[in-house]
């Protein structure tokens, strides 16, 4: 272990964004008493980066945290001081590649120069003045989003923006003006369904939660909000039924993030938007996880016929890259039918976050950057099809499109995600046995390479 640490300082001396966060880490107080084995002495001196030690100035400080912090997620031991470009960097001067870019929220990498130029300098200016008064860039980051949208060839009839801070709020926000549109059609009440599917994830807050179908993120707070229905996703045969008159609106992630990188089918989606108008429902495309040109298109159904665009698009994480913000875009059918003070929100819109999200949104949009997330998304798949043809027992599928990839597992994951996270490469998971790859989109081909090969190794290893 000594000579392990030797060796990390000795890599903390060869990179200087290490060094400079090696001096902070030893300034964390390390509980030296800590009983270490040979064979734990043994499998650290043959990874790369061993998880921390339980003598280690990570677990030090998550033993000194912990206790005042609701425990809602389990982590694994790393502490993350430092992120740039595609890697993170540990308290104890460990180097991650990333490939869940704060899952498809570091879309340009972490740290990016410009973005935090930029925070500095409209924090030296106005960060906040509330939304009882005009500031310069709420309306300029609607009026961008409106246009790229157009520009993009989705939602052909999108007019306005709501900005808030994350995307359950954009979802909620969503679900509030579905349900005040359908009262306004129908006075007496009766329209007020809001349908999701299996497998969905919209967010924690009650209503998005409601149309979030998983008994383990509802079932500890039950009774959701009454009037939710759930279908399942790509089943067309079963729309009529399902999407009916006393449906307002109809919430879908045209490709599932967390439900396990599943694609809604064009088929589907276009039947899904027919029954929609049929009924006078509104349509309504959570894009938070696939949006932004993760898919290679500035929104995953820009590539649609105008007949599937939604009413409704919700969109957040990549759009502040790791600050704070969502966004709700909708057409006529719902402005014509919102009025002022109908929902509010004290810091969405700030300044701040959105001279940040008007800046991401132009390089986001830029075609040659979605050019390369397509090609970049095949060099992953080309990795995975490898994959697949080494390890056919383990590996089912691949799914998704462009950066949002997910490798359908026949076992729980967890083993090969710490084997991966051992060996320097960080990975998430979702829905059931499923590996899910959502890494910055500007990260560079020998990165990709360097992670396939790190996660090759991570199976390989776990076969044994
Ligand atoms: C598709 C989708 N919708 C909504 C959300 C909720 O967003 P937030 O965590 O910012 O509230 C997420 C988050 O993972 C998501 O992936």
């Amino acid at each position: 272990m000594m000579a392990f640490r030797a060796s990390l300082r000795a890599a903390a001396a060869a990179h200087p964004a290490v060094a400079r966060f090696y001096s902070q880490a030893a300034a964390v107080p390390t509980s030296s008493s800590s009983f270490i084995t040979a064979s734990q002495i043994q499998r650290d001196a043959a990874l790369p980066n061993p998880d921390p030690a339980e003598d280690s100035a990570s677990a030090a400080l998550v033993r000194e945290h912990a206790p005042f912090m609701v425990a809602t997620y389990s982590r694994p031991p790393p502490v993350f001081v430092k992120g740039e470009g595609s890697y993170l960097y540990d308290i104890d001067n460990r180097k991650y590649l990333d490939f869940t870019a704060g899952i498809a929220v570091n879309s340009l990498g972490h740290c990016d120069p410009g973005i935090s130029r930029l925070i500095a300098q409209q924090a030296k200016t106005l960060m906040h003045a509330s939304n009882l008064y005009y500031n310069p860039w709420t309306g300029a980051l609607s009026k961008l989003l409106i246009e790229k949208t157009l520009a993009s060839g989705g939602m052909h009839d999108a007019t306005s923006v709501f900005i808030c801070n994350s995307g359950s709020e954009a979802n909620e926000a969503g679900i509030k003006f579905a349900r005040k549109v359908g009262k306004v059609l129908d006075p007496s009440g009766a329209k007020h369904e809001i349908v999701s599917f299996g497998n969905a994830f919209h967010g924690r807050t009650m209503g998005s939660l409601s149309a979030t179908p998983n008994p383990k993120y509802q079932a500890p707070f039950s009774p959701m909000v009454p009037g939710f229905r759930v279908g399942e996703l790509n089943d067309v045969a079963a729309l009529p039924s399902l999407v009916t008159p006393a449906t307002c609106s109809v919430i879908v992630e045209p490709i599932q993030g967390e439900g396990g990188v599943t694609p809604a089918s064009d088929d589907f989606l276009l039947a899904l938007a027919k029954r929609c108008r049929e009924v006078g429902a509104l349509l309504h495309y959570d894009e938070i996880q696939c949006g932004l040109s993760r898919t290679g298109s500035f929104w995953a159904h820009s590539r649609l016929p105008r007949e599937a665009h939604p009413d409704i698009l919700t969109t957040a994480k990549a759009l502040g890259n790791g600050f704070p913000i969502g966004a709700t875009i909708v057409n006529a059918r719902v402005t014509e039918n919102i009025k002022i003070g109908d929902h509010g929100t004290t810091f969405g819109g700030n300044p701040l976050a959105c001279r940040l999200g008007h800046h991401i949104v132009e390089r986001l949009a830029d075609p040659a950057l979605q050019a390369e997330v397509v090609r970049k998304g095949e060099l992953f798949r080309r990795g995975f099809e490898g994959l697949r043809e080494g390890y056919p027992a383990l590996v089912r599928e691949v799914r998704g499109r462009g950066l949002i990839l997910g490798l359908q597992l026949s076992e729980d994951p967890g083993p090969i995600v710490k084997a991966a996270r051992e060996r320097g490469l960080l990975v998430i998971t979702a829905g059931t046995n499923t590996l899910r790859f959502v890494p910055s989109l500007v990260m560079s081909d020998d990165e990709i390479r360097e992670g396939l090969a790190i996660l090759e190794e991570a199976i390989r290893v776990t076969r044994q």
